[in-house]
């Protein structure tokens, strides 16, 4: 299959691009869409044949659900029930944070087919907020399933060109929107009623929308690690949010999250690269080691919202570096988006550590 790239044009409104892309899926095809957090590969909800391909294309395990797509936070009960004690819960988060980066875990409605939770009784829906995948979703009139554009395990795709590079041949159409603002995946929250009857925000996936903006709004708890039965490995999926793999965001090559530089040891023969937070001067371990290669995630202003953008985009750059061997990354302060940062490079070195 030959892969098409449509350049989209930010001044525009890229009507035919839209259209062409909701035909594609209307047709029961998948293709790859610009969402505002990472791209994404999208097929028809309500088409479970559709869904499947996606688990194809991916190489995706059918025990991890998807996010469905919705164009308008109005459509939100076509595919899921919001309990009567959590709609002023709901309705606060939706109107604050839709659209944009955050993902609600929800009671599933019939119509939604169980390909796209995994046979799970609740539903994950987002909104997102760039003008293209709303087009497109608003275009097709019935919700995208999407999860990130990458093949199973892989670093979440945050241009045009990562797409490319990972499912090339093997879909119809890559929209490119650029560079995704964002750059990480949406703060995914499964809002419950808590033993005192309070509503509750259990965060499954630190993201873009973080912990302190969620605490506003209200209650917020991390789901308990009583949840996943014991002796069972990182490996095991966890029952409540059954894709966060420890595994999940891995380069291909050795990815180190040096949370403790002095325990750095080097091999000798082998090539490191440093990905450091801000880079100038500023960090210990820039002056510590003859890096082969540095990179700086928010270079010389050491902004945390820059570093989650870029970050992806750098771990693939690496990655991809024939004079790099082992990568290295120097930790991030755990506030806001840092959460996120953290966890996406903690993921990301859990394999071989
Ligand atoms: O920003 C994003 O969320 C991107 C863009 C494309 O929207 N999508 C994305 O999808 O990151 P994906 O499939 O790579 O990650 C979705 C995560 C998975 O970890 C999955 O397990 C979880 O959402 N999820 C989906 N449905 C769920 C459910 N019913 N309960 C708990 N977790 C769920
Ligand atoms: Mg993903």
């Amino acid at each position: 299959m030959q892969t098409r790239v449509i350049e989209l044009d930010p001044l525009e409104n890229n009507r035919r691009a839209i259209q062409e892309a909701a035909e594609l899926l209307d047709k029961g095809e998948v293709v790859a869409l610009p969402t505002e957090t990472v791209y994404g590969l999208g097929a028809d909800a309500f088409n479970a044949e559709a869904v499947a391909r996606i688990y194809e294309v991916k190489q995706r395990p059918g025990f991890d659900p998807l996010i469905v797509h919705l164009h308008h936070a109005k459509l939100l009960d076509t595919v899921a029930s919001v309990p009567a004690e959590l709609s002023a819960v709901v309705t606060a988060l939706t109107r604050q944070f839709w659209p944009g980066p955050m993902t609600l875990v929800l009671p599933k409605k019939e119509q939604v087919p169980d390909i796209v939770t995994s046979g799970l009784p609740t539903v994950a829906v987002r909104v997102p907020s760039h003008p293209v995948m709303r087009g497109v979703i608003k275009a097709l009139g019935r919700p995208v399933a999407a999860p990130s554009a990458n093949k199973f395990g892989h670093i979440s795709p945050t241009s045009a060109s990562a797409v490319k590079k990972e499912l090339d041949g093997e879909i119809p159409l890559i929209l490119n929107g650029g560079a995704c603002s964002e750059g990480l995946e949406s703060t995914i929250i499964r809002p419950q009623i808590d033993e005192k009857g309070r509503p509750v925000l259990f965060i499954l996936r630190a993201g873009p929308i973080s912990r302190e903006q969620l605490k506003k709004i209200a209650l917020v708890r991390k789901p308990q690690a009583s949840t996943s039965a014991p002796g069972t490995d990182a490996e095991t999926p966890h029952p409540d949010s059954p894709g966060q793999l420890t595994s999940h965001y891995a380069p291909g090559k050795p990815f180190i999250l040096l949370e403790d530089p002095t325990s750095f040891q080097p091999v000798a023969g082998l090539r490191y690269a440093l990905l450091c937070f801000e880079g100038d001067g500023t960090s210990e371990l820039e002056r510590s080691y003859d890096w082969e290669k540095i990179v700086e995630m928010s270079p010389g202003s050491g902004r945390l919202a820059e570093a989650a953008v870029r970050l992806f985009a750098l771990m693939r750059q690496l990655d991809e570096d024939p004079e790099v061997d082992v990568i290295v990354a120097e930790p991030v302060s755990e506030i806001g988006i840092g959460v996120a940062i953290m966890d996406r490079m903690r993921r990301a070195s859990s394999k071989r550590e």
